[in-house]
């Protein structure tokens, strides 16, 4: 397996948390009014860093090779720079709905509730349906020389939520994932 594979399904485990921390905060939204606005504008400083930097790029580079090396492979999925610029819409729409909210503008609830949704069940199913299809497919196919061209270019990327930066940049939702990590262990 892959080093890249295992980094990427990595990621995935952390997004999924967050998802589930930001899908928490909607539900407070919803009952009392009164989510957490930091730890919701966190996630979404996170997702708008994180993804479209760093792990979409990474994903479309093992697309591309998959791609080259056997075309048929990858037509059930479909093009995945157009599923992650979908996914990228998404976040960008619900992004404007928290600054709307925030700034205390006219917005239906029921809007910003399904925006938040939307943009939830959408990475839900975008990871979802890379778990199951794309990175096994990849696993199966790409040999150990395309793994290693692979691996020289994203050597030069850097984890926005790696240790070094982590609790810099990303300080609230560091504690959040590492609070997490350490009751997963137990
Ligand atoms: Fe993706
Ligand atoms: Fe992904």
């Amino acid at each position: 397996m892959s080093a890249v594979i295992d980094s990427i399904r990595n990621e995935h485990r952390t997004m999924a948390r967050l998802l589930d921390l930001l899908e928490g905060q909607i539900d407070l939204f919803e009952k009392t009014d009164q989510p957490d606005y930091d730890l919701i504008r966190e996630i979404i400083d996170y997702f708008l860093t994180f993804p479209d930097l760093y792990h979409h790029p990474k994903e479309d580079l093992v697309f591309r090779k998959l791609k080259a090396r056997d075309a048929k492979s990858v037509e059930p999925f479909g093009e995945l720079e157009e599923l992650h610029e979908e996914v990228s819409e998404r976040l960008h729409e619900f992004t404007r709905a928290v600054v709307n909210v925030l700034m205390e503008a006219e917005m239906p609830r029921d809007t910003f509730v399904s925006l938040a949704r939307d943009f939830i069940s959408g990475e839900r199913a975008h990871m979802s349906a890379e778990e199951q299809h794309f990175l096994p497919v990849a696993a199966n196919t790409l040999t150990s020389k395309d793994w290693r061209e692979i691996e020289d270019v994203v050597s030069k990327f850097k984890d926005p939520l790696g240790a070094d930066t982590m609790s810099h940049r990303f300080s609230l939702l560091s504690e959040k994932v590492t609070s997490w990590r350490a009751s997963a262990a137990n």
